[in-house]
């Protein structure tokens, strides 16, 4: 088939930025930083959010930088936002709208798709969650004994967990009343461990699904409805059970009540589903005026993007820098290091936001591209990253920008915990740009009378090359709000980027295949069928398994 093929890298805007490189690589993090004011000119301060972004530590000068916002502007990141916001069905693939920023529209302004205002159902089930958390956290709603539930069960894989899992992780400090647990794996362990710490009568699961036809989901969600109703009778279905999902006919089909549902909608994609009914184990943990400012801290950030130029913009500054390591640089990686423990599982959210979204090597016009996309996202909170990986970074082969993530106030005030935290995070920056040389190196081993010997062997270990990228976000306070805010400036970090490598940010058709493959050997592990398809490999091992279960 023969396509228009749209040659991105002999843009004037790739070659300008291929010049500048082979310039600016020579320049060195310490040579930039002689220019007193380059935290002025690179960082910005939003002060409605608390919130301050410093990139100055990265590898660019005022050139770079503007090479890199003509980049985004001959994007036309700008004008596909709007299509975005406005409920164009911008994912193509799919013929769907994306509209998670709908779900927490705040103006009261109306959003249209297919002509319909989808405003009014947003409040509506937003309206339902309110009530069905005030009912079980004022326990109103009781399980099927009469008993008060204290505990409860989200259950749901990729999106359907891993923001709510994160919200909940990142906002415990501000919950009270109810437990949440998340199951996720369809390894039995995964459920069977929770279920160990439970009381029937007291827990209530949310079966949480876009599709409602996901197996490991659907898997555990079988298990759990068991273990319920063995003891507590089919009945108890009702007030033990609710499911979030756009497919009704499922989830009516697996016994939960209509009313027991929370919907959502295909415009809603997994990875940016937390907003919608998805966050019910948020709403359940926190309570829904702290949902409503998790939201508000969102939208506060979605206008932030669609108003501010492109060199204020702190989304689409993150793409255009993530972009330049990614394309120029030869970065197949980014890490997100939060300094706080509350945010231990953003990193692994991210993973799915980013690399589910911008894993792609199809452009917008259907052919494949001859460029990198989508960097590996990794990480894990600082100081206990500082204990295990970041030797490499500091002094590994690889070029590895990072995202240092901080506030100014802890939550808990414990001793000088917070300033023992925070002196790592600056430290780690500092040291990451600046890193150290080998004279400065002998001087210091010098000053503290090690041998000429010994200064020989070990100055080349202890030296820091530096120049090593990071970008530092420094908020006054970890909140539902600052917390909303955070997540939506990745996500349209992660929307522009999409719109610069030219790839459909909104399908996932890469998990597809294996999700079938799985279906085809099951029967097989089972004993039900056998197949002469596969590879030796595949087929040894499978043979290995099955003559292990039997033993
Ligand atoms: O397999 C990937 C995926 O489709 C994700 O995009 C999604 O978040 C996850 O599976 C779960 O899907 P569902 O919510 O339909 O169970």
């Amino acid at each position: 088939m023969s396509r228009f093929k749209f040659e991105l890298r002999n843009t004037p805007q790739w070659q300008n930025l291929e010049k500048s490189y082979k310039e600016v690589r020579k320049i060195s993090l310490r040579d930039l930083f002689k220019d007193e004011n380059r935290f002025n000119k690179f960082s910005i301060r939003e002060d409605n959010l608390g919130l301050t972004f410093d990139y100055s530590k990265n590898i660019i000068n005022s050139d770079v930088f503007r090479l890199l916002m003509e980049f985004v502007k001959a994007a036309g990141v700008n004008e596909r936002a709007r299509r975005m916001f406005s409920g164009e069905k911008i994912n193509w693939t799919e013929k769907r709208a994306v509209l998670h920023t709908a779900l927490r529209n705040r103006s009261g302004k109306p959003v249209y798709v297919d002509g319909k205002n989808v405003t009014t159902q947003i409040d509506a089930v937003l309206k339902k969650m309110e009530k069905f958390s005030d009912d079980l956290r004022s326990e109103k709603w009781r399980g099927a004994t009469g008993k008060k539930i204290t505990d409860i069960v989200n259950i749901g894989i990729g999106g359907s967990d891993l923001g709510p899992k994160m919200a909940c992780e990142a906002l415990k400090y501000y919950a009270h009343g109810l437990s949440v647990y998340f199951v996720s794996n369809i390894d039995g362990a995964d459920i069977c461990e929770v279920l160990k710490k439970l009381n029937r009568e007291t827990t209530l699961f949310i079966i949480a699904s876009k599709t409602f036809t996901t197996i490991e989901t659907i898997t555990n969600a079988l298990t759990a409805r068991e273990w319920i109703t063995g003891r507590l009778g089919k009945d108890a279905v009702a007030k033990h059970f609710v499911a979030l999902s756009t497919n009704a006919g499922k989830v009516k089909e697996f016994g939960i009540r209509e009313d027991n549902m929370f919907e959502f909608w295909d415009f809603v994609g997994g990875r940016y589903s937390l907003w919608s009914a998805i966050g019910l184990p948020i709403v359940c943990y926190i309570g829904f005026d702290k949902f409503v400012e998790f939201l508000e801290g969102a939208y506060y950030v979605d206008l932030h993007f669609l108003n501010t130029p492109y060199e204020k913009n702190i989304p689409v500054i993150m793409a255009a820098l993530g972009f330049w390591y990614n394309n120029f640089f030869g970065a197949s990686t980014h890490a997100v290091l939060p300094y706080s423990q509350y945010l231990c599982r953003f990193p692994a959210y991210l993973q799915q936001g980013d690399m589910e979204s911008n894993g792609k090597t199809i452009d917008f016009e259907g052919n494949k591209v001859d460029y990198e996309t989508g960097p590996v996202i990794w990480g894990e909170p600082g100081t206990n990253g500082q204990h295990s990986f970041y030797q490499l970074i500091h002094q590994g082969t690889k070029f590895i920008p990072c995202d240092f993530i901080g506030f100014i106030k802890p939550l808990e005030e414990v001793g000088d915990h917070h300033e023992k935290l925070m002196a790592n995070y600056f430290a780690q920056s500092e040291a990451l740009a600046f890193g150290l040389t080998e004279d400065e190196v002998i001087k210091n081993l010098e000053k503290t009378g090690v041998s000429p010997a010994d200064i020989e062997l070990l100055s080349p270990h202890k030296t820091f090359e530096g120049n090593r990228p990071t970008n530092s976000i420094l908020i006054d306070k970890l909140t539902p709000r600052t917390l909303g805010a955070l997540v939506a400036l990745y996500e349209h970090k992660i929307f522009t980027q999409g719109i610069m490598w030219r790839v459909n940010s909104f399908d996932q058709w890469g998990v597809e295949l294996g999700k079938a493959l799985a279906n085809v050997i099951l029967p097989e592990l089972k004993g039900e069928k056998t197949c002469d398809k596969h590879d030796s490999s595949t087929r040894s091992l499978i043979e290995i398994f099955k003559s292990g279960r039997k033993e």
